[in-house]
């Protein structure tokens, strides 16, 4: 998948819940596959954002951004017909060759999900938020189970199905120690997005490796080390932007298996399907 540099066109900014969902024109740029990134580059700032890919409708790209700094409030005060760099698809997205998937987010780690359910034609998905506010996000998830704080994504039924999940450290670490076979979408800060800063790196399998680059989806062979390491603690902890539960509240059940009719997707950017 050809990565490049592009100044796009902003389409508009919608409000989904407490993020905002940043539509752009594609231009010439791929969409690439579901975990992959972009780096947007908000005007006035000296640093461009890593943000995964939310949406891919026909000649757009949808990023769903939480406005926690300088860098992502000037992503979401963007307007229509503003022009922002935008560099990529890049680093490696989900393996799609599962058999029974579910989708887990968490906070704003469900930014990659929707994109994510169409291309796996909507499978059963589980959505944790830290509030009823954050939680109005699900709604790109049509059908998708939500849990609130102090309930946990991991208090749901995950048994039994190929694990595909992105959020904040903590939660990943969690289901990495009861699904060993899951695919996890781990945050960093990152600075280039193309492996030369080494600023998004952490250790895994007791070696430091480039989140852009070896990641941000890790094969199941892969483990964050979560021992004492202080850059590797300092470097996960940092990454993890998303709300997290700290007490066990009910136990959910997930919607029964199988395949949701694509017929009642909705989404606020429009209702659009990926390309
Ligand atoms: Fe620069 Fe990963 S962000 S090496």
């Amino acid at each position: 998948m050809a990565r490049r540099r592009e100044l796009l066109r902003v389409l508009g900014t919608e409000p989904i819940g407490l993020y905002t969902l940043l539509r752009l024109d594609r231009g010439t740029l791929e969409p690439g596959e579901p975990g992959q990134f972009f780096m947007l580059e908000a005007p006035g700032r000296l640093l461009p954002r890593a943000v995964s890919l939310c949406l891919a409708p026909p000649g757009e790209l949808a990023f769903l951004v939480d406005p926690i700094g300088p860098g992502t409030e000037a992503l979401c005060a963007l307007d229509r017909g503003d022009a922002i760099h935008v560099f990529g698809p890049l680093g490696n997205g989900f393996r799609l060759d599962v058999e029974r998937p579910l989708l887990v987010g968490g906070g704003i780690g469900i930014a990659p999900l929707p994109y994510l359910a169409e291309t796996l034609r909507f499978p059963p998905a589980v959505l944790g938020f830290r509030s009823a506010a954050h939680a109005e996000a699900a709604s790109l998830l049509p059908g998708a189970e939500v849990v609130v704080d102090p309930v946990l994504v991991t208090d749901c039924t995950l048994q039994g199905f190929d694990v595909l999940a992105c959020g904040p450290e903590p939660m990943l670490q969690a289901i990495a120690a009861r699904f060993p076979g899951a695919q996890l979408a781990w945050e960093a800060p990152m600075a280039c997005g193309y492996g030369a800063c080494y600023g998004c790196a952490v250790e895994i399998d007791g070696e430091l490796k480039r989140l852009c680059t070896e990641g941000p989806v890790l094969v199941p062979s892969h483990r964050i080390d979560a021992g004492p390491s202080p850059a590797t603690t300092r470097r996960v902890a940092a990454s993890s932007v998303a709300p997290v539960a700290t007490a066990t509240g009910a136990p959910c059940v997930l919607a029964p298996l199988g395949v949701r009719d694509r017929g009642t997707q909705h989404h606020p950017a429009g209702g659009h399907h990926a390309a």
